[in-house]
């Protein structure tokens, strides 16, 4: 049984590794907007990332490799506003960082700037060694992520399980201590085999953060519309949906319309 010892009244990369000491789970869950950033921070989540997933559920790409870092600004400044006790991490965009690591840390200090988020995170491992340095010698935390990395779609061509086979679990696993030994304050590991993730987990000291790993990590994060239902389309096995928020809203929308065109809204009651 995991415990929740503690009343944080702010989250930071601090209280992250506290949380991982004392076995407290951590609660991450995406966010893009203001009002939305807003109920998911007072509802007590831990930590709030603005993932790049904006690109498919608020753009309506296929993948996350078109959004830029002007629009995740846009979103994550938006965040930032709605926020008072969470940890708020930004995912840099596909091609801010991966080209060289100035350009990396170029594009971590605009948009840690201009958003006031707290934290970066990118994804992959030795690839990005550099990059990760200097941003992380500027003094802005980074958060790793590893296993299924999206942005790099077009190199694997499918988003199925990672790191199955022996050697693939290997480098994931020197990758997973690399970004620890560089001074990443956590990580994510998306959609690996649930043993892999547990080995990871007991390995490092910085929380892993799973998705699509099994329960044996040190949190679990969501993307948000995934998890309220809204996005009908997308059901891998490792999302748990806790509302039919698509269902609830067609049928408010639904009524309000008929409503309009019966002449039933607005009633005396609303209007001046
Ligand atoms: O962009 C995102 O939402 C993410 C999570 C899936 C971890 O990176």
């Amino acid at each position: 049984m995991n415990k929740i010892i503690s009343n944080y009244s702010r989250i930071t990369t601090n209280t992250l590794s506290e949380m991982k000491k004392a076995s407290e789970k951590i609660a991450m869950l995406t966010a893009y907007d203001y009002t939305l950033a807003k109920i998911v921070d007072r509802a007590g989540i831990d930590v709030i990332l603005v993932g790049d997933s904006a690109s498919n559920v608020m753009a309506g790409h296929e993948t996350t490799v078109p959004i830029t870092l002007d629009q995740m600004i846009y979103h994550s400044s938006s965040v930032v506003r709605g926020v008072e006790r969470a940890l708020v991490v930004v995912d840099l965009p596909f091609g801010t960082y991966q080209s060289n690591s100035k350009e990396a840390l170029k594009s971590s200090i605009k948009i840690m700037k201009e958003s006031g988020s707290h934290a970066i995170k990118l994804e992959g491992g030795i690839e990005v060694k550099s990059s990760i340095e200097r941003i992380l010698n500027a003094g802005i935390p980074v958060m790793g992520h590893l296993g299924l990395t999206p942005q790099s779609i077009y190199k694997f061509g499918t988003y199925s399980v990672r790191a199955k086979k022996n050697f693939e679990a290997e480098k994931l696993f020197n990758d997973a201590k690399l970004l620890q030994k560089l001074g990443c304050f956590a990580i994510v590991l998306e959609k690996i085999p649930a043993k892999l993730a547990k080995k990871i987990s007991d390995e490092l000291k910085i929380p892993v953060i799973g998705i699509g790993a099994g329960v044996d990590v040190d949190g679990q994060v969501l993307v948000l519309h995934d998890m309220l239902g809204m996005n009908t389309e997308f059901s891998p096995r490792f999302l748990r949906r806790y509302l039919d928020l698509n269902q609830e809203i067609t049928k408010a929308v639904s009524e309000y319309a008929k409503d309009v065109k019966k002449s039933s809204f607005p009633n005396k009651k609303e209007q001046y």
